[in-house]
């Protein structure tokens, strides 16, 4: 296994190229692809900045220039759902660009000429993210997790969900689009910016892809305010634990 990580942030993916063992850098395309072992599994971690074809570039990179056999994306996302929460954890079941809309000449979500809308990650490097994610509320959280920041942002008793993400070119802080947007998608539970990209690009190089979420805001017109607060203080802390378990699985 060669195991590709990309997050959109610096504090989505923060503490994992200092964790590497042996790390090279290469630049490509504007990017910094770091090189190196991750607890004993060959990886190369990148950001790959914010919106789809970012995600697409960099995740087409990951596999035709430095030859990973798995992708993992890791970052944060908006709850796509009433029943999700801040601190929340997603990994999807499915993707899809909820921007992309080419009707009436195709339905409404589907990529034209694919026949597809919905694109599946692998399931068991996703049933494997699932268990470092529950592992890490069971048992890293309380240590990660400062009181404060746990009290600031009301994270009482964080789940792991298993649903729909979708993804756009859109910061979603509108509740009004997002509950559209729920009613034509169901099982929807994140939204974000980069995930599905990822997913039509594994799809289409045979490549097994898995996304992991942690809810950073409501999507609704505080999005903005709380999004910026749970990057700048816990989200890395979250990414650094779960990818730190999946590797070490
Ligand atoms: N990532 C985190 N929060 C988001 C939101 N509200 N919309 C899109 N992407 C996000």
């Amino acid at each position: 296994m060669r195991l590709g990580i990309i997050s959109a942030l610096y504090e989505e993916q923060q503490g994992l190229v200092e964790a590497m063992r042996g790390p090279a850098k290469l630049i490509h395309g504007m990017r910094e692809y770091w090189a190196g072992s991750l607890w004993e599994i060959d990886a190369v971690c990148v950001l790959s900045r914010i919106g789809k074809v970012a995600a697409a570039m960099t995740a087409t990179t990951l596999v035709e220039k430095f030859g990973v056999t798995h992708i993992l994306f890791t970052g944060v996302a908006g709850a796509g759902d009433k029943t999700v929460r801040v601190g929340d954890i997603v990994v999807a079941e499915a993707l899809v660009q909820h921007d992309m809309d080419a009707s009436p000449l195709f339905p409404r979500f589907e990529v034209p000429l694919t026949g597809l809308s919905h694109f599946q990650p692998d399931q068991q490097l996703s049933l494997r993210l699932s268990r470092a994610a529950h592992d890490f509320l069971e048992l890293d959280f309380l240590d990660a997790i400062s009181e404060g920041e746990r009290h600031t942002f009301r994270l009482a008793q964080p789940r792991v969900h298993r649903g729909l993400v979708a993804s756009g070119d859109q910061f979603m802080d509108d509740r009004e689009r997002l509950d559209g947007l729920n009613k034509a998608l169901p099982g929807l539970v994140a939204v974000e910016m980069e995930g599905a990209a990822v997913a039509q690009v594994c799809y289409e190089l045979g490549v097994p892809c898995a996304v992991l979420r942690t809810i950073s805001d409501n999507a609704n017109e505080n999005a903005a305010t709380d999004f910026m607060r749970f990057v700048k203080s816990v989200a890395a802390q979250y990414a650094f634990h779960i990818t730190r378990r999946v590797c070490r699985e």
